[in-house]
C-alpha cells in the first residue's frame, strides 16, 4: 500500500461532540486530545513521516475569550504530560504560526517542548498554533519585497521555491494527504498553498471520534488514488 508521507489534519467538530453530550465546547476539545495520541501512534506505525495539525488558527482568535484560554490550557496539558513519551517515540515536535501571540504559560511550555524534543530525527510534529496561511503568505510576500527594496534580491529570482522558503512551512514537504473531521469540505485558511496537488479526505466522523480505525480507512482511500499533478494519464 502507497503511504502518504505527509499527512495534515483540520480536527473539526468537538463543539458539536460536546453539544450533543450536553458539555461544554471546553469539554469537546480535552475530548479532542485523545485522537491526537492515537492517530499519532497510528501515523508512526504506518510509516508517514510527517504529521501536521491544525490545533488553533488566526480566526480562533475570535472565540470567548474562556474557549480561547481553555484551549490554550489543554495544550499546556497535553504538552507537559506528552513531552516525555514523543522524546521517546523520535518525536520532533516544531510549530507553524504567529506563536508569539499565544499566552505566556502556552508559549514556555511549547519552546521547553521544542527544544527538549529538538535532537530527534525521526518524526516531526508540526502543530499550527495561531496559524493562518493568508497571514503566511502576506508575511512571506512582505520578506522578499523588503529584500528586493534592500536590493538584496532580483525580483525575477522570485520562484515558487523561493517563495516557499519564506513560509512557515520551510522544510517540511508539501502533504500527500489532507483530512478533514467534522463534515466540512473546506479548508479554513490551513496550507493553501502547500495543498495544490494534495488528496483531500473528508469525513463527518466528529474528531473526538476519529481514531486508529478511520485513520487506516483515510490510508487506503488515499491509495486507492492516482496522483496525476497535472499531468496527462499514465
Ligand atoms: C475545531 O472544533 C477544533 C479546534 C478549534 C481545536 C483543535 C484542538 C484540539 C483537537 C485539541 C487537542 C489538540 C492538541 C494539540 C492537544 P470546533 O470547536 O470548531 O468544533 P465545531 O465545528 O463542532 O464547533
Amino acid at each position: 500500500m502507497i503511504v502518504p508521507r505527509h499527512i495534515a489534519i483540520i480536527m473539526d467538530g468537538n463543539g458539536r461532540w460536546a453539544a450533543r453530550r450536553g458539555l461544554s465546547r471546553g469539554s469537546g476539545h480535552q475530548a479532542g486530545a485523545e485522537p491526537v495520541r492515537a492517530v499519532l501512534k497510528a501515523a508512526q506505525k504506518a510509516g508517514v513521516k510527517f504529521l501536521t495539525l491544525y490545533a488553533f488558527s488566526t480566526e480562533n482568535w475570535g472565540r470567548p475569550q474562556e474557549e480561547v484560554r481553555g484551549l490554550f490550557e489543554l495544550l499546556w496539558q497535553y504538552l507537559e504530560s506528552e513531552t516525555p513519551e514523543l522524546l521517546a517515540s523520535g518525536v520532533r515536535l516544531q510549530a507553524i504560526g504567529d506563536t508569539s501571540a499565544l499566552p505566556e504559560f502556552a508559549r514556555q511550555a511549547l519552546a521547553s517542548a521544542l527544544e527538549l524534543t529538538r535532537a530527534n530525527q525521526d518524526f516531526p510534529l508540526t502543530l499550527a498554533l495561531s496559524y493562518g496561511s493568508r497571514a503566511e503568505l502576506t508575511l512571506a510576500a512582505r520578506a522578499l519585497a523588503e529584500a528586493a527594496a534592500a536590493g538584496r534580491l532580483d525580483p525575477a529570482e522570485i520562484t515558487p521555491d523561493r517563495l516557499a522558503a519564506e513560509l512557515w512551512t520551510a522544510g517540511l514537504p508539501d502533504p500527500d494527504l489532507l483530512i478533514r473531521t467534522g463534515g466540512d469540505m473546506r479548508l479554513s485558511n490551513f496550507l493553501l498553498w502547500q495543498c495544490a496537488y494534495t488528496e483531500f479526505y473528508f469525513t463527518p466522523t466528529l474528531w473526538p471520534d476519529f481514531g486508529a480505525e478511520e485513520f487506516q480507512a483515510a490510508l487506503a482511500a488515499y491509495a486507492a488514488r492516482e496522483r496525476r499533478y497535472g499531468l496527462a494519464e499514465a
